[in-house]
C-alpha cells in the first residue's frame, strides 16, 4: 500500500487534517490523551511548514448536536499540549459552526482552526460526498492521521477521493505495523472486551483467523455464536467484571500463545470497583513472551494507568479498525 506520507505536502498550504479525537472521558475529564499525542509530530510538522490548518474529527456516537460529546475540551486539551506553559503561541479557534464562511473567516486569522464533532451532522456518518466539499474551495490538501476511523466509510474519512490526499506519520506507521499481523507467529488469541457490541460482527471469520478468542466485557451477554476456539468470560454476579475463574483461564491460554492482540476492558473499567479483571489481565499480557498488541482508547488506558505501555509490541489507536483490518485490510481510509 502506497500511503502518501505528510511531508510532501507543500509549504504555506491550508491543510485540512481528520484526527482521532474520540479521547475516553470521564465527565468532562480526559482521562488518556494518548490519541492526540500520536499526532503532534504531524501537526507540528505541518506548523513548521507554515500550513494552516483546519482540524476535523469526531467524538463518541451522537444521534445529533449534544453537547455533552463537544470537541470543545479536546480542542483546549490539544493546545495545551501545542503551547507547553504558555511558550509557542499559535493563534486558533475552536468554530460550532462549520460553514464555508465561517471556517473561511476564521483561516484568515488563525494557523488552527479546530471543528465541532462531525458526527453532530448526518453527512459524516451517512458519507455523503456533498457535506465537507465546500472546504475543498478552501483547503489544497487533505492529511489522515485518524487511524482508529480507517475502517468507517464516513464523509471525512473517504475525503482522500476530493483532493491531493496524504497520510500523517502515525496513519502510516500504525499501517505497517498491522500489516505484520497478517501473518502471526501462532498460536494467535485475540482477547475482546468493551461495550460495543459491534466487536462481535466479524467473530466467524475472526474464529477461522485465530486460534483461541477469549471474550470479556459486556461482550459474553451478546454472544451467540459457539465454538472450541471461543471462550466467553463468566461474569461476577453484579455483571460488571468478568469472574477468577475466567481470569485463570484466560490467564492460561495468553501464556501459551506467541501472538496476543487485546482490545477492549474486561469490566466496567470507568468505576474503580469493577478493575480488576482489566488490571490482572493487562499484567499477564505485559509479562508474556508473545508478541503483544494492544487496541483502543480504554484498553491503552487502563494499560498506562498500570504502568505496562512499555511492555506491549504495539499499541494500535482503535479495536474496530483492528478487528476490521484483520478480516479485510482493504478499508475505506484508503480503498476505491
Ligand atoms: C474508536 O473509539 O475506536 C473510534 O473513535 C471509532 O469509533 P466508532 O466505533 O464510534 O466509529
Amino acid at each position: 500500500m502506497n500511503l502518501r506520507p505528510v511531508n510532501e505536502v507543500l509549504d504555506k498550504t491550508k491543510v485540512l487534517l481528520r484526527l482521532d479525537l474520540d479521547l475516553p472521558f470521564s465527565g468532562n475529564l480526559i482521562l488518556d490523551n494518548s490519541r492526540l499525542k500520536k499526532s503532534l509530530p504531524t501537526i507540528n510538522l505541518l506548523l513548521s511548514k507554515g500550513c494552516k490548518i483546519v482540524v476535523m474529527g469526531h467524538r463518541g456516537r451522537p444521534q445529533g448536536p449534544d453537547e455533552n460529546l463537544s470537541l470543545k475540551a479536546v480542542y483546549l486539551e490539544l493546545m495545551s499540549l501545542l503551547e507547553p506553559s504558555g511558550e509557542n503561541y499559535i493563534e486558533s479557534v475552536f468554530l460550532s459552526d462549520i460553514s464555508l464562511d465561517k471556517v473561511d473567516q476564521a483561516l484568515a486569522i488563525n494557523q488552527i482552526v479546530f471543528l465541532e464533532n462531525l458526527r453532530f451532522w448526518p453527512g459524516e456518518e451517512a458519507n455523503d460526498s456533498t457535506f465537507l466539499e465546500p472546504l475543498t474551495l478552501l483547503c489544497q490538501a487533505y492529511v489522515n492521521d485518524a487511524f482508529a476511523v480507517a475502517h468507517r466509510a464516513h464523509a471525512s474519512i473517504t475525503f482522500w477521493k476530493k483532493m491531493p490526499a496524504f497520510y500523517g506519520q502515525s496513519f502510516v506507521d500504525e499501517y505497517s505495523h498491522l500489516e505484520k499481523l497478517t501473518n502471526p507467529q501462532r498460536p494467535l488469541t485475540l482477547v475482546l472486551g468493551g461495550a460495543k457490541e459491534d466487536k462481535l460482527k466479524h467473530i466467524e471469520k475472526l474464529s477461522t483467523l485465530c486460534d483461541h478468542i477469549l471474550i470479556g466485557g459486556k461482550l459474553p451477554t451478546f454472544l451467540s455464536l459457539s465454538n472450541s476456539k471461543i471462550i466467553p468470560a463468566t461474569l461476577t454476579p453484579d455483571g460488571f467484571d468478568i469472574d477468577a475463574n475466567s481470569i485463570a483461564k484466560f490467564g492460561e491460554i495468553i501464556s501459551s500463545s506467541k501472538t496476543v492482540i487485546w482490545a477492549g476492558a474486561m469490566g466496567f473499567y470507568e468505576d474503580p470497583k469493577y478493575k480488576n479483571g482489566t488490571e490482572k489481565i493487562a499484567s499477564i499480557i505485559a509479562i508474556s513472551s508473545a508478541y503483544k498488541v494492544i487496541a483502543g482508547g480504554d484498553t491503552s488506558s487502563s494499560v498506562s494507568s498500570l504502568g505496562l505501555k512499555d511492555e506491549f509490541d504495539f499499541i494500535c489507536s482503535g479495536g474496530g479498525v483492528l478487528l476490521e483490518f484483520l478480516v479485510n485490510p482493504n478499508l475505506p481510509a484508503w480503498s476505491n
